[in-house]
């Protein structure tokens, strides 16, 4: 029961690697806050949160725009009167070689990954400020070094690292800790949009020559969310089956 008594909101959490997280959280005993837009998935998955035996509440709110960011806060002050966790996972990619990326496929992805995290964040910094500290977990991934056809996606991962790191100076005096996690390929839909042959090709450097699983990603982002980690700030932890050393 490493979070038991706190809170964790965690964004994106209706499937995937957000949908992982929480569970692992719930099992540690927090209460959830659990956000998305797609409506439905929330629904299934808050179902699946509570069977667990803690209180969840979904929120469905588009991290990239403000207003549904502030609503999104304060539903979960009025329904919790804290917030111990934000994990920054809602993410999307819009892949496309550079001379075909369209106007909307670079700032849709550069609005959700990057502005809406910095938007979450900001939200959930002014709230652990008066607590009296928090943890906050960034996604960021391995496309953060450039990949081919993804030159929106890797520039907002490249950009959450800069983002982490600049929360984590900013707010280390205030006991808040700020981490990243960086994925390489995990089993989600996500990659499930991948083509067979191109995946073939990311598992090849690998040295544990195999995809990871969301829950292998989730205990990572248990791990700077919980004391365990008390004294690491501004860090960024790649969970890709040694894909760095590549
Ligand atoms: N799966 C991978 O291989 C992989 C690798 C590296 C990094 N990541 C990162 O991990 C995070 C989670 O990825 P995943 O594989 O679980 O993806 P996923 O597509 O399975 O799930 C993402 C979730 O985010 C939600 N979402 C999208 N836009 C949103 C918005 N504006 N507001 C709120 N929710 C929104 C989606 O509805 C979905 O439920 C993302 O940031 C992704 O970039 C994934």
């Amino acid at each position: 029961m490493e979070l038991k008594g706190m809170v964790a909101l965690v964004t994106g959490a209706a499937q995937g690697i957000g949908k992982a997280t929480a569970e692992v959280f719930a099992k540690e005993g927090a209460s959830i806050v659990l956000n998305d837009i797609n409506e439905e998935g929330l629904k299934k998955a808050a179902k699946d949160i509570e069977a667990l035996g803690v209180d969840c509440l979904p929120v469905v709110a588009n991290t990239s725009l403000l207003s549904d960011v502030e609503k999104m806060y304060s539903q979960a002050m009025d329904k919790f009167g804290r917030l111990d966790i934000l994990v920054n996972n809602a993410g999307i990619t819009r892949d496309s070689l550079l001379h075909k990326m369209t106007e909307e496929q670079w700032k849709l992805v550069i609005d959700v990954n990057l502005t809406g995290v910095f938007f979450c964040l900001q939200g959930a910094a002014k709230i652990m400020r008066a607590n009296g500290g928090g943890r906050i977990v960034n996604i960021s991934s391995v496309a953060r070094y450039g990949n081919v056809g993804q030159a929106n996606y890797s520039s907002t991962k490249a950009a959450v690292v800069g983002l982490t790191r600049t929360a984590a100076k900013e707010l280390a005096r205030k006991n808040i800790r700020v981490n990243c996690v960086a994925p390489g390929p995990i089993n989600t839909e996500m990659l499930q949009a991948v083509p067979e042959k191109v995946l073939e090709k990311l598992i090849q450097p690998i040295p544990l020559q195999r995809v990871g699983t969301p829950e292998e990603l989730a205990n990572t982002v248990l791990f700077l969310a919980s004391d365990k980690s008390s004294y690491i700030t501004g860090q960024i932890i790649n969970c890709d089956g040694g894909w760095f050393m590549a």
